[in-house]
């Protein structure tokens, strides 16, 4: 396995692992953003059995000790697997998450005390680089869900949204909608809920105009069309959901 990496919006990196065992013949990517400023971001650690690949991918970009933050989506292997790995080789590095994540898990998990942040907490990474957190409980899936987005280059870090199979390119200006769709089909990943059509839709306002995923391409283009197509498609299940659940009662 190999991780290359792509320069997606001015200053921000994608470090991308193709891992062609999973889901079978298309394969599956994992990838984690770095935000290069005076005080680097990384969003996602990474699973640790790829902490190697990841540590030796980043050092082509920066020195992994002057990582300052790290910054995920929710708790799972993939998103913060290799979190104390990160914060051992980076003494000055902080892990941050919103206010659940870390009373659940990351208080606890993380070998240093964690920067707790709230719905809407931006922190000025410096190089003109600002991070905003965003909760979005349980959407995909996680109680302590949240996202990030980058104000100067208006790219929206959205994890597990729009995951997709496959490895067709770094940066795409095509459909994500459509492969999205088809690996929910798949891989049911999401705890379809209530609000998860709204609580996308809501991601639209931000009007991004690029969509980091962590598995596919990133998107350059009109991110709220996307996000709105997307929370339409959720809405849909629901609805299905609903309907299924009444003739079933
Ligand atoms: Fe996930
Ligand atoms: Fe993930």
């Amino acid at each position: 396995m190999e991780t290359k990496i792509t320069e997606i919006a001015d200053g921000i990196y994608r470090l991308s692992t193709f891992v062609p065992d999973i889901a079978p013949p298309a394969g599956f990517t994992f990838n984690q953003f770095l935000v290069l400023g005076d005080e680097p971001l990384m969003f996602h650690t990474g699973l640790r059995k790829m902490f190697t690949l990841n540590s030796e991918a980043l050092a082509r970009i920066v020195s992994p000790e002057k990582l300052r933050w790290i910054a995920y989506g929710h708790f799972e292997a993939d998103e913060c697997g290799a979190m104390n790995e990160w914060l051992a080789i980076a003494p000055h590095a902080t892990a941050a998450h919103g206010n659940i994540g870390c009373m659940v898990s990351l208080n606890d998990f993380a070998d240093r005390l964690p920067r707790v942040l709230n719905d809407g907490d931006v922190v000025d990474i410096g190089g003109g680089k600002r991070v905003r957190f965003i909760d979005t409980p349980h959407t995909p899936h996680g109680w302590d869900a949240g996202v990030i987005y980058e104000e100067s280059t208006g790219t929206l870090l959205c994890g597990d949204l729009f995951t997709q199979l496959g490895n067709s390119s770094a940066l795409t200006d095509g459909d994500i909608v459509g492969p999205a769709i088809e690996a929910e089909d798949l891989f049911k990943y999401s705890g379809l809920n209530p609000e998860m059509g709204t609580t996308i839709r809501a991601l639209s306002k931000l009007m991004p105009k690029t969509l980091a995923l962590m598995h596919g391409p990133s998107f350059s283009g009109d991110g709220a069309a996307a996000l709105c197509a997307l929370a339409d498609d959720y809405d849909r299940r629901m609805r299905i959901a609903a309907l299924s659940n009444v003739k079933a009662a």
